[in-house]
This record gives C-alpha cells, sequence and structure tokens, in this order.
C-alpha cells in the first residue's frame, strides 16, 4: 500500500497490524519518557494537508499525529481558495509541486474520484481524507478501531446504520470494512431518498452479508450492537428542504441494549440529542480522539513501506 484512497485497502490483516500500533502508541503517549520517544521517530519527515473542504477532525488528527511523530506539517485549510487551484492548476499539477514539499499528502476534496488522480501522479504517499460521496478511508479506520475497542471484537457485530446513507462517505468506507468480518449484519435506517447506495449493497450481497432497510428507529436500535448515526449532508443535497428526521434520544437508548455503542463521525447537528451524552454508551467523542492513534499508525505504515 503506497496510498491510501479506498476502504477497500484496508483488509483485516493491515487493520490488525495499524490497530496493534495505534494501541502501542496510545500507550507510549501517556508517558513523557514515551512521547519524547515517539517524537524522536520522524523528525525528517514532512506532511501536507490540502483541505478543499472544511474540516475540523480529520485535518487537525492527521496535523496532531504527523506532529507527535516529529514530524513538520504544511498545510492550506481552505485549498478550494487559497490554493492555486482557483487560478485552475489541476490536482496532478499541485500534487507534483507539493510532493517536493512534504513526504506525504492528504487530501480532502469535494469530488469523488479526484484523490485517484492525485495519487495516480504523486511520487509520494497520498492519504484520502474524504472526497466528496466517495470515501473516507482514514474514517472507516478509526471507526473500526474504535468498535474493536468499545465491543472487545469485530465478529458477529450487528450494525445499525442511521441518516444520509446517500451523501455520506463514512458510512460507505465503513460497510466496505465491516463486510469483511465473520457475522457482520447490517440495518439501514433511512428514507427513500436517503438510501444506502446501489454499489454498496451489491458488495454486500456478493460477500453475502445480510442488510435491511427500515424507518424504524426503535425496532432497528433494539438488536444493534453498534449504532453509527450521520448527520444529513446539506452542502451536497439537491433538495435543500429534504430531511432524515431521526433522532437518537433517551427514548430510544432506554431500548438499546447494554452492551451495545452509539457512534458518529461527527460533526453532529441534532440527530443525537445532548442528553444522550453522558450516557456511557455514546463513544462519539471517543471516536473522533482515537483519530490521532490509528493516524499516526497510517503515517508508520506508509513511510514503512518498501
Ligand atoms: N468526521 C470528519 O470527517 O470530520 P471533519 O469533517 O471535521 O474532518
Amino acid at each position: 500500500m503506497q496510498h491510501l484512497v479506498a476502504a477497500g485497502q484496508l483488509t483485516p490483516e493491515v487493520l490488525t497490524e495499524l490497530i496493534a500500533k495505534a494501541e502501542e502508541y496510545r500507550k507510549l503517549l501517556e508517558t513523557t519518557d514515551g512521547r519524547q520517544q515517539l517524537r524522536a521517530l520522524y523528525p525528517d519527515k514532512i506532511i501536507a494537508t490540502l483541505f478543499y473542504e472544511p474540516s475540523t477532525r480529520t485535518r487537525l488528527s492527521h496535523e496532531s499525529a504527523a506532529q507527535r511523530l516529529g514530524m513538520g506539517v504544511v498545510s492550506t485549510e481552505n485549498a478550494a481558495e487559497f490554493s492555486s487551484a482557483i487560478k485552475g492548476e489541476t490536482i496532478e499539477d499541485t500534487v507534483r509541486v507539493v510532493a517536493g514539499y512534504a513526504d506525504a499528502i492528504v487530501i480532502r476534496h469535494k469530488e469523488t474520484g479526484i484523490v485517484d488522480r492525485a495519487a495516480a501522479a504523486s511520487p509520494v504517499p497520498v492519504i484520502n481524507a474524504g472526497d466528496g460521496t466517495g470515501e473516507h478511508p482514514t474514517q472507516a479506520l478509526l471507526d473500526v478501531y474504535t468498535i474493536w475497542r468499545e465491543m472487545g471484537t469485530l465478529e458477529g457485530l450487528n450494525i445499525v446504520m442511521g441518516g444520509d446513507l446517500a451523501h455520506g462517505r463514512t458510512v460507505r468506507s465503513l460497510a466496505q470494512v465491516m463486510s469483511n468480518y465473520k457475522g457482520t449484519s447490517f440495518t439501514f435506517v433511512t428514507t427513500p431518498q436517503l438510501r444506502m447506495g446501489d454499489d454498496i449493497k451489491q458488495l454486500l450481497g456478493e460477500r453475502g452479508v445480510s442488510f435491511t432497510e427500515t424507518n424504524d428507529v426503535h425496532a432497528a436500535t433494539k438488536e444493534a450492537d453498534v449504532v453509527y448515526w450521520t448527520r444529513l449532508q446539506k452542502e451536497r443535497l439537491e433538495d435543500p428542504t429534504l430531511e432524515a428526521g431521526f433522532v437518537i434520544d433517551e427514548q430510544v437508548m432506554a431500548g438499546m441494549k447494554e452492551k451495545s455503542v452509539i457512534m458518529h463521525p461527527l460533526p453532529r447537528v441534532d440527530e443525537i440529542t445532548a442528553g444522550v451524552d453522558a450516557d456511557p454508551r455514546a463513544a462519539y467523542f471517543r471516536q473522533s480522539h482515537n483519530g490521532v492513534y490509528v493516524r499516526m499508525a497510517l503515517l508508520d505504515y506508509l513511510f514503512s513501506q518498501k
């Protein structure tokens, strides 16, 4: 794996290695000695973060991960406006140039598939930080790590995904990755306009992974091990009046299994009420913190490739 552009690259073998490394880094970060040890690992590397779409978690956690490993960071947080893309530069030319300034490039872009083009042109590793309605593989990585930490296993889980499954790239990536594990089943809670893409449903069918679609939040979440909720991606909707209308609140939580977990890639708008936050099963803030450990593991993995 030279680049990470798609969740399909995150096989169970790769994930086992990355999770073990993330755990190692998590432990080292707990002590001053460990932190110093980590900062000595990659003092000669620099990463570039090129974000053509807004981000809080993905950009900052990649930058934090790089700095915790001793790397330097160069960054443009609003590349759509403040990079030379606005003058008409192609993504291929941009990465060829940035590869002269940095040893890896993290890209978020509104156009689906553009990170593949960037990777094809880049002599240094490219990481897909989210491309349009396509993929968000590093989010899938931190999601799987979170599921493993919270549930103690990646097998035999009933995963309920809800909200905007048509435009949300995190659910697409996570569904692909979790479908590799024995006994996974999915319930998609959604409306006809916001359904999971046919390409993902076809993949699940080919892999023999069972899935159902419903609009009944209470019935679906009652049997869930993992509830993965998402916001309506208003910025990608043709019809701005569309609503998902599926809310996780204390009443829904009361019907859920004691051993289960609520996840959300964040940002949250109003689809999980604040009253849920204090419930020990609400893992979304722990989930976002996990992004640093797995992105440290990923950078190490990419820089260790021969
Ligand atoms: N989960 C996620 O991708 O968050 P950001 O948009 O803040 O990076």
